[in-house]
């Protein structure tokens, strides 16, 4: 793939947006999946609780979306970064959510159907480290929208 596209597609952007308001919420309701955990584990119960179906199907959802984004990133590709340090933080900082996103549902469902605390720890650590990467996603987004003023954040609202 030679030549890089100017913006995201609509699709692309639809995606963004969506897969963001399920990472809010799921870390936002992440503890809820915690008592029907606690029921599989301790007492041996199937524990779908209303709370945990919905934190597995966001999850699941999540992690099916997110490949498509990357299918999407794969073949249409996604415009340019930017040069120099910023634009390789950038592509850094991009490629860490599509790997978390991948790795963290997996390993819940490893928790969740292997019933093992220990897998579940893991799958926990996944929360401080998006918070973190959402933090400085964000901040970046602010920094080129107000001080850099170069439209970026337009990019994830107008189609090219
Ligand atoms: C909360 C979860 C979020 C995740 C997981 C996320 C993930 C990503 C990823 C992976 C990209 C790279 C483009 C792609 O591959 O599609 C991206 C781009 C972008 N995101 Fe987010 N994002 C989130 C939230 C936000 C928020 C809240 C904002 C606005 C303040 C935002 C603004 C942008 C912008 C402007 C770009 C384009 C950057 C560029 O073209 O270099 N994102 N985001
Ligand atoms: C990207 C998708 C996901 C995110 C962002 C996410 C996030 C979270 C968060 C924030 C917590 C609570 C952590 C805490 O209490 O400190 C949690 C717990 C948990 N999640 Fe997920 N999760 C995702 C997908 C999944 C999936 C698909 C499953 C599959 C069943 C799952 C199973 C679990 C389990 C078993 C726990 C542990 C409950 C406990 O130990 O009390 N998660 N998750």
């Amino acid at each position: 793939m030679s030549v890089r596209p100017l913006g995201y597609s609509a699709l692309q952007i639809r995606l963004h947006w969506i897969v963001a308001a399920l990472v809010i919420l799921q870390l936002i309701f992440g503890e809820g999946i915690g008592d029907g955990f606690d029921a599989r584990v301790d007492a041996g119960a199937s524990g779908y609780t209303g709370a945990a179906i919905a934190h597995i199907v966001g999850g699941v959802l999540i992690l099916l979306l997110v490949l498509w984004r990357l299918r999407l990133r794969l073949v249409r590709g996604v415009p340019e970064e930017g040069a120099g340090m910023q634009g390789l933080a950038a592509k850094v900082g991009h490629w860490a959510f599509y790997a978390i996103l991948i790795v963290a549902p997996l390993v819940g469902l490893a928790a969740w159907f292997g019933a093992s605390e220990e897998i579940a720890e893991l799958h926990e650590m996944a929360k401080p480290v998006l918070i973190g990467l959402i933090a400085v996603h964000v901040v970046a987004a602010l920094y080129h929208h107000f001080i850099l003023k170069d439209g970026l954040l337009l990019r994830m609202k107008r189609p090219q």
